[in-house]
């Protein structure tokens, strides 16, 4: 109910002034997001590449309303990634892109611009020697983000999707995705979807990722298995085992500043764990996403807005 509420107001932009003049705002944004140049997150990465983890970086930002704030978007991922090379930690880092970012809801053209937009991104990964993630955003998108891929696949077939077990279709999605060297994150889902595409109960949700899980974990690609859940995670263990997969064949993805402890648990008992770690100054998307996920990161944003700090 409250996190079907904020999804919902996210996108008001009185709402959005409010909360991004509130002075918060620092403390909670500085939690998930690894600060807003290039150099903090390059800090970052360096950081959780030299204890063991490994990265995908997300350069904040979607929703491009205009074919030149995508060309921003584009020449910023092209600095990221030749930093990346230059620093040394392309083999621990990619990054994950969204297609709106790059001009997908721009009209008619939209998809063929965030396609090309999204080539220009894996080029410089390819010269980085690293891979992009396509993130998945509102099921609006879903369709034209898995033929974007499709079509990227060709050239790059390192490209990494991402599925979204609170979709009815996911499943599907998942047998489609599943052949050799494929690279699928499945996630539980962030958006405010309707009952007609999305399951709303939070346990039919887990039960279609363990389905989904279990398809994955059955073929021949690489599973990201992204969440935070404690059952959700042992069972991954468990598919995998089942499917006598070697612990390099798999991920476990988590976000920034979520779970950390855990995370270390997981490298430590020989997983390749990756985090998602987002950077720049347009963070109020993902910030609002974050706080409805969990309560807990609510009453931690409240108590930043009384502190004043
Ligand atoms: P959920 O939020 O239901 O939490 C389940 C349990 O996990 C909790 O009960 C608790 O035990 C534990 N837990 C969760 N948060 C915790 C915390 N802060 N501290 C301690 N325990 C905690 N979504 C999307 O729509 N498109 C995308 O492209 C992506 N990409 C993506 C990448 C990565 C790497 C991750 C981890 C997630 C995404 N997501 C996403 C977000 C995803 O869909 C989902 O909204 C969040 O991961 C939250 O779901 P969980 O699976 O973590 O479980």
């Amino acid at each position: 109910m409250l996190r079907r509420a904020l999804l919902g107001v996210s996108r008001s932009r009185s709402v959005k002034n409010l909360v991004t003049r509130a002075p918060v705002t620092s403390a909670v944004v500085d939690r998930f997001v690894a600060g807003e140049t290039t150099d903090n997150v390059i800090a970052v990465t360096r950081q959780l590449a030299g204890s063991g983890l490994l990265v995908t970086i997300d350069q904040l930002g979607e929703d491009t309303t205009a074919p030149e704030d995508a060309v921003h978007v584009v020449s910023a991922y092209q600095e990221l990634l030749g930093r990346l090379k230059t620093s040394g930690l392309s083999g621990s880092a990619e990054v994950s892109v969204k297609l709106t970012a790059l001009g997908l809801a721009l009209g008619a053209e939209g998809q063929q611009l965030a396609r090309e937009n999204a080539r220009q991104i894996c080029l410089a990964a390819r010269d980085a020697g690293t891979t992009v993630t396509l993130d998945m955003e509102d099921h609006t998108t879903t369709d034209a983000n898995l033929q974007v891929l499709s079509e990227l696949r060709v050239d790059f077939p390192g490209t990494g999707a991402v599925v979204q077990a609170y979709l009815r279709r996911t499943e599907t999605d998942c047998r489609d995705l599943a052949g050799a060297g494929s690279r699928v994150r499945l996630c539980k889902g962030a958006y405010a979807e309707p009952e007609s595409v999305a399951y709303r109960d939070r346990q039919d949700v887990n039960l279609s990722y363990v389905r989904c899980a279990k398809i994955l974990m059955a073929g021949e690609g690489v599973p990201m298995l992204a969440t935070h859940d404690p059952r959700l995670i042992e069972i991954g263990r468990t598919l995998a085992r089942n499917q006598g997969r070697s612990l390099d064949s798999f991920e476990f993805q988590m976000l920034y500043g979520i779970r950390p402890t855990e995370q270390h648990r997981l490298a430590n008992l020989g997983h390749s764990v990756r985090v998602y770690v987002p950077y720049g100054d347009d963070w109020y998307g993902y910030l609002i996403r974050r706080l409805a996920e969990r309560p807990a990161n609510l009453t931690f944003f409240a108590r930043s807005l009384v502190s004043k700090k």
